[in-house]
């Protein structure tokens, strides 16, 4: 037996649930030869015993297949999803964490990385949804090649679908193709309280949230309704793209929502045919700001002609090229923001009891000429609505 007969060998095992093998997913950590024995280290990210299982049956069968006497599979399982421990209102209990993907501008690669993160976030063993926020302008059925299909009603609520291991729902996916609706302040709240309540979301790790681009009701309310555990900003590395940016991260610092860091998206070019990288849009100018707001960069995803065709098609990188360097390095965020959860509520999770509204349900703070005076001071309280939501 040789490594290259026995990764030949596991490379016809699939991963539970993917069309990939284990081999290309990175999943075998090590491989021992003793003659015709055997010995393999397998990461499973999946914390369900089946999948552990199945990989154990199939490696064994076809390492057996191609020569070996002895096969012995070791599964190393990932660390079990803590439970949240966040407090204040969640009107989506069955969701352990919830990691909001914003922007301050528009088509800096919020629904890419949530494509991607929430799919890597499946791969390592995490039981993940994908929520599309975006009520103006819902791509993500698109990105995971949902488009025009239609999820069951069960009673007045609404079966997620799933693609690439993951739970979805977007507006996109309720709403007939190309059509277009008119939002005021209050129907976007209640879209994206329907999203939480309504949809029949399994008992999930986290669902990753595909916000709006900007700082305005969609992520009020989202904040209002679940304690948001992370906050993730993508942003593009042109300074006109770190204005906005900086509204982002501040946002998240006025609803207490811990910052998981910074994905700097379009960090140079990597050139198809020679692999050599090239920087565009001034690689690394983010650092700054990730300091300033005492957060880092994690993940500098380049241009990648993959990326963009994978999104179009429904086939996220991460998925469909495990092996590029852009799908490692959302692997490696996700593995940072899966850390900074476990850490944060290791200390006690988020609350969300500080940013409610003091408005009647529906009625935007914001939006409203009913809102109450600023209590403070004015210019302690300049362009504030006043009630503490942490709108402006
Ligand atoms: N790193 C990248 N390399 C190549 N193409 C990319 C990259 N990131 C994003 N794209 C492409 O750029 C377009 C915009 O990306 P995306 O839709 O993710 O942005 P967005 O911030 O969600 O936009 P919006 O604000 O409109 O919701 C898409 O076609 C996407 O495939
Ligand atoms: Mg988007």
């Amino acid at each position: 037996m040789t490594e290259n007969i026995v990764k030949d060998a596991l490379s016809k095992v699939q991963y539970p649930g993917f069309t990939k093998d284990i081999v290309a997913f990175g999943f075998v950590k090590s491989i021992q030869i003793e003659g015709t024995r055997v010995n393999v280290d397998v990461e499973v990210t999946s914390s369900a015993p089946e999948v552990a299982q199945q990989i154990i049956d199939e490696a064994t069968t076809e390492l057996k297949m191609a020569g070996a006497s002895d096969v012995t599979v070791r599964i190393n399982a990932p660390k079990l999803p803590r439970e949240s421990s966040s407090k204040g209102k969640n009107i989506a209990p069955q969701v352990k964490n919830f990691i909001m993907v914003s922007s301050g501008k528009g088509g800096v690669g919020k629904s890419t990385t949530s494509v991607n993160l929430a799919i890597a976030l499946a791969l390592q063993g995490k039981k993940v949804g994908l929520l599309d926020a975006d009520i103006y302008g819902p791509n993500v059925p698109r990105m995971l090649g949902l488009e025009g299909i239609k999820p069951e009603i069960e009673g007045n609520k609404v079966m997620p679908l799933k693609a690439y291991g993951i739970e979805v729902m977007s507006m996109g996916s309720l709403m007939e193709e190309g059509q277009s609706l008119i939002w005021r302040g209050a129907m976007i709240m209640k879209a994206i309280e329907q999203f939480l309540r309504d949809i029949l979301w399994s008992e999930l790790d986290c669902l990753v949230i595909d916000m709006p681009p900007g700082t305005g009701d969609a992520q009020l309310t989202l904040a209002q309704s679940v304690p948001v555990t992370m906050g993730v900003t993508v942003t593009t590395p042109q300074m006109v793209s770190l204005d906005d940016s900086r509204r982002s991260l501040d946002m998240f610092k006025k609803l207490h929502i811990p910052i998981a860091g910074i994905v700097e998206n379009m960090s140079g070019f990597i050139a198809p045919d020679t692999g050599v990288e090239y920087d565009i849009f001034g690689k690394g100018t983010t650092e700054p700001m990730a300091k300033e707001f005492n957060t880092e960069i994690i993940a500098q995803i380049p241009i990648e002609p993959a990326i963009r065709t994978g999104g179009d098609e429904g086939k996220p990188i991460t998925f469909a090229k495990p092996d590029s360097e852009t799908a490692k390095r959302f692997m490696k965020a996700a593995e940072a923001i899966w850390m900074k959860i476990e850490k944060i509520n290791e200390e006690g999770g988020v609350d969300n009891q500080a940013i409610q509204p003091t408005t009647a349900p529906g009625v935007s703070a914001c939006s409203t000429a009913a809102a109450p005076k600023p209590q403070a001071a004015p210019e302690q309280n300049a362009g504030s609505c006043g009630t503490g939501c942490g709108c402006h």
